[in-house]
């Protein structure tokens, strides 16, 4: 019940209180969650930008629609994807994992051969999807523990990524922005704090067999 009490605790903040501040405890948290995130074969094209820095927040707002979210945020976080996907980054993910659980490389060789060759099929579109949706997979899971360590966010695609990879210099880091989550403490006075949570009843959303 304590999971489901913060799933409805929870909402897409609309207006945040620009005093309140996250600790670095918790930003170390939400850091590591963001790490531990699953990712189809584990490859974690992802990166994380935590912004903190007021003026580069304030510089960032007309890309974003003038949602104020992103300036009244304790911290904005960027959900980025690499952009270079390519035989390396899968060598280098088979490396790090033979050294982290020693396993035996040439247990690992067939595995690692199959998905060079299953990445090499894939157009440039198709590579890009993918990353995609392991960025919303990272949005999905920051945005639970975020409720559960009541701090509030808003999670938001509403902003020109090419613009914000321009502000931020990605493409010097091969990355693009993929997704925002500003976080922080809802402001007292935001009125979409108090709504109630629209959502279908549960027999019209889960088939069981
Ligand atoms: C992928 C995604 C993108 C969203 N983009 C925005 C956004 O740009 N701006 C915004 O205010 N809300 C955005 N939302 C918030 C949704 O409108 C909100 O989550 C939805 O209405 C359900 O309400 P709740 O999260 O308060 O339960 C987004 C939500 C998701 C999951």
């Amino acid at each position: 019940m304590k999971t489901i009490k913060a799933l409805k605790w929870r909402y897409a903040c609309k207006k945040f209180d620009s005093n309140k501040k996250i600790s670095n405890k918790k930003i170390k948290r939400l850091k590591k969650a963001f790490n531990l995130t699953a990712t189809s074969f584990g490859l974690f094209p992802l990166k994380m930008i935590v912004i903190k820095n007021q003026k580069v927040k304030n510089s960032l707002l007309e890309h974003a629609y003038y949602q104020k979210q992103v300036t009244d945020s304790s911290h904005l976080l960027v959900i980025c994807m690499d952009t270079k996907m390519n035989d390396n980054t899968i060598d280098t993910h088979f490396d790090y994992e033979i050294e982290v659980r020693k396993t035996d490389k040439e247990t690992l060789a067939g595995f690692r051969q199959n998905l060079k060759d299953s990445f090499a099929k894939k157009t440039d579109n198709e590579k890009e999807q993918g990353s995609i949706n392991q960025a919303y997979i990272a949005l999905g899971n920051l945005m639970t523990v975020c409720a559960l360590e009541k701090i509030d966010a808003c999670p938001m695609e509403g902003f020109n990524p090419k613009k914000f990879d321009e502000v931020l210099d990605l493409k010097s880091l091969n990355l693009q922005s993929v997704l925002l989550l500003p976080v922080g403490y809802r402001a007292k006075n935001d009125f979409m704090s108090d709504l109630k949570k629209v959502r279908k009843p549960l027999k019209k959303v889960i088939i069981e067999i």
